[in-house]
């Protein structure tokens, strides 16, 4: 198989397991992480099948996710050997794919994986961003805001994490992308705690 179809065998294997995830880590989740990634990877002179590929399934397996995390990591393997990807890009996928996680607060060792980690983390922020917090937070029964309240709230989740994500990108790539959706999350919560409080 070559690099195009390889790829668009990943894409439907993801479909088959988030296309009914109603957390904000849907396929349409996965689709913008590879895109991002991939464009990031070209001007970062990366690794593009590897950054593309780890985009796609770098939230298999994820513990807030799965049920049966390595149940479903094992399963890919066994799908990317199917589909004819070389034991080493088996390695270099997985190898991307570990540290992406911001609750694991570490930066990949590979430029494949940082850059995966910048592109998930751009969907966390902006206008896309707002709406998969909700959506997550709506999913995991938590209020929207509390004047009260200094955790568990989807507007808190702002402050404890979404607020500080510009800052941590690995490539000048993203921090471009990210001063932008930055911004706009900050006029969104100023109008927001108008509204709230007016
Ligand atoms: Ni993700």
């Amino acid at each position: 198989m070559g690099t195009e179809e390889k790829l668009a065998a990943i894409r439907e294997y993801v479909a088959g397991i988030f296309e009914n995830d109603a957390t904000g880590h849907d396929f349409f989740h996965m689709k913008r992480v590879a895109r991002t990634a991939g464009e990031i990877s070209v001007k970062e002179g990366a690794d593009l099948f590897i950054t593309e590929a780890a985009a796609w399934v770098h939230d298999i397996g994820d513990a807030k996710l799965s049920t049966d995390p390595a149940a479903e990591v094992e399963r890919l393997h066994k799908f990317l050997h199917s589909i004819d990807c070389t034991t080493e890009e088996i390695q270099k996928i997985s190898e991307a794919v570990k540290n992406v996680s911001f609750s694991k607060g570490s930066v990949p060792a590979t430029v494949e994986g940082r850059i995966v980690q910048d592109a998930d983390r751009l969907d966390a922020i902006g206008a896309v961003g707002i709406a998969r917090t909700f959506a997550y937070g709506g999913a995991n029964g938590q209020l929207i805001w509390h004047n009260s309240h200094t955790s568990g709230t989807s507007v808190q989740h702002f402050y404890d994490k979404l607020l500080k994500l510009k800052g941590l990108m690995n490539t000048s790539s993203a921090v471009e992308i990210a001063e932008e959706r930055h911004k706009f999350m900050e006029s969104y919560l100023n109008q927001f705690f108008e509204e709230w409080s007016g």
